[in-house]
């Protein structure tokens, strides 16, 4: 099955996991791109949904699609969201940023009463940092002296687009950072985040209710608590 497919069978078994009406967390990707697409079809159906955007693009389908949408400040009482991820990890930790879109997909991921994330298999991996760099977004302010202080836990590039560097919705920078496999994805996180300069970092520690991985032509749900009976 081709990639766009199996992406496709991910973000429509996520649908079943709607609540009957209310506020809806969309993510950013290419993934949560179908999500979009199906809530904006419910929506046309009748269902009542008000959506909260984790990025501009999101915000700009969901609107052309007819889903009404939220302003950015908050509080929303978001009843779930979801998105997509670049790497999860067996106990469902996750990376996230590939899009430069963290910082506000975990404002609202934390803000959302449930969680589901959809990927492909190709996005699994036993342990974080095996197959993606951490994203870390930055200000622009001094950013090179936030780099030297990022690098004592890998190796970072500024993301670039056009010969320019990326910039965030948001208007910061993006660097990512090579750590090669993390032992301890939330002490990373929390030396990342004590950083001067650090707005936020692309790790999701705890944060997946339930990932929904398309595995072929079938989608397998994990969730938080089959890792726990794994735990024991
Ligand atoms: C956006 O910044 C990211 O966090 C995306 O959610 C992530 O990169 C997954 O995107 P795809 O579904 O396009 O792979």
């Amino acid at each position: 099955m081709d990639p766009d497919q199996n992406k496709r069978l991910a973000a429509e078994a996520a649908l079943s996991y709607l609540p009957e009406q209310g506020v809806v967390g969309l993510g950013t990707g290419s993934t949560v791109h179908h999500f979009i697409v199906g809530v904006a079809a419910l929506v046309r159906q009748g269902r009542q949904y008000v959506g909260v955007a984790t990025s501009e693009q999101s915000r700009a389908l969901a609107t052309s699609l007819g889903v009404p949408m939220l302003d950015d400040a908050g509080p929303w009482d978001v009843l779930l969201c979801v998105d997509g991820a670049d790497e999860v990890s067996e106990e469902l930790d996750l990376i996230k940023g590939g899009g430069g879109a963290h910082t506000r997909e975990k404002i609202v991921n934390f803000a959302a009463r449930k969680n589901v994330i959809v990927v492909d298999e190709r996005k699994l991996s036993k342990r974080l940092g095996e197959r993606w760099a951490v994203p870390v977004e930055v200000l622009p302010f001094a950013h090179r002296e936030t780099a030297r202080l990022l690098a004592a836990h890998g190796t970072p590039t500024l993301r670039s687009r056009a010969g320019a560097p990326f910039r965030t919705d948001s208007g910061n920078y993006v660097y990512d950072l090579a750590t090669g496999p993390i032992e301890k994805p939330r002490e990373l996180d929390i030396h990342l985040k004590t950083t001067p300069g650090v707005v936020e970092t692309g790790l999701f520690c705890g944060r997946a209710d339930v990932v929904l991985v398309a595995r072929g032509s079938h989608v397998e749900t994990r969730t938080a608590r089959d890792f726990g009976e794994r735990l024991s």
